[in-house]
């Protein structure tokens, strides 16, 4: 299926995965709206596609998603200037206070978390459902959820985001059976590790636990997970590929990492 002329809302835009993805689709003809907190970052990006693809339509809004009112009002601005969403990409996370375990985690840590990975997810589907979607039947949906989403990973500090992960999977396979009888499809894309600014703050931006995680292999550029993103956005309308797995080639599982990668394929 073309992008071309598609409107595409994409959470979390301000960096990292999103940001990629959003120069990725960009490139196939698509108009983007670009949601995060940062305004500074997303202004600073929509000039940038604006000058490199002066054909799409790009639009931001500063918004927190832990916020439904801010979301609503975000989504129903966006649909009025574009008139409809095509595909949203719920790609905003976090991951706070590792390598903690539950008990030492500070409590506005797990607040943040799950008001946005669960909150801000189910906030902005809700809105763009109600707002475009729902009233068209037509739509792609697709949660950027992470391979943590089906299994705990071995190192600590990942209880409240591995459960915000799993969480994610639950409500996009309730949503799709959901949304049966119409042409909206719902989709997860689940990443291994990326080298974002995500594991930075992941760790409290503690330089030494992140070299340490990162050690031996090559990590995932945001722009494979875009690649990712544009061949599951591609397919036709009665295609779904309903969830993807892109990891390192060196993390074999969530529990093997194969820190000689690097000794091999430096
Ligand atoms: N990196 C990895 O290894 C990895 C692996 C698996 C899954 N993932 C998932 O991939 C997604 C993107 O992560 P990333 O690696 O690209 O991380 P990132 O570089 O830290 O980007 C996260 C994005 O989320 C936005 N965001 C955070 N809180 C928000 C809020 N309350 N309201 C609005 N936007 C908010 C941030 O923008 P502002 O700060 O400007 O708001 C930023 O644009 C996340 O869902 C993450 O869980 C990442």
């Amino acid at each position: 299926m073309s992008l071309k002329g598609s409107n595409i809302l994409i959470t979390g835009a301000s960096m990292g995965i999103g940001e990629a993805i959003a120069h990725a689709v960009a490139v196939e003809g698509a108009n983007l709206i670009l949601f995060a907190r940062s305004e500074d970052k997303l202004q600073a990006i929509t000039q940038t596609l604006k000058t490199k693809y002066p054909a799409s339509k790009v639009i931001y809004h500063p918004v927190d998603l832990q916020n439904y009112e801010a979301v609503e009002t975000a989504v129903d601005a966006s649909v009025k200037e574009l008139d409809h969403i095509n595909v949203l990409i719920n790609n905003a996370g976090l991951a706070l206070g590792a390598p903690s375990p539950f008990p030492s985690l500070q409590i506005r840590d797990i607040v943040t978390m799950n008001a946005t990975n669960i909150n801000g997810l189910m906030f902005t589907t809700y809105a763009v459902l109600n707002a475009s979607m729902k009233p068209r039947k037509a739509g792609t949906i697709l949660n950027v959820t992470s391979i943590t989403g089906l299994e705990v990973p071995p190192f600590p500090g990942e209880a409240v985001y591995h459960c915000n992960k799993a969480a994610q999977e639950a409500f996009s396979n309730a949503l799709r059976n959901e949304l049966s009888e119409t042409n909206i499809r719902v989709l997860v894309l689940r990443p291994g590790v990326v080298a974002t600014n995500f594991h930075q703050q992941r760790v409290g931006y503690d330089e030494a636990l992140y070299v340490g995680f990162m050690e031996g292999y090559r990590p995932l550029e945001a722009q494979d997970v875009a690649r990712s993103a544009i061949f599951m956005l591609q397919q036709p309308l009665d295609v779904s590929i309903k969830a993807l797995d892109v990891v390192p080639s060196a993390q074999r599982s969530i529990n093997v990492f194969d820190r000689t990668w690097n000794d091999r394929n430096a």
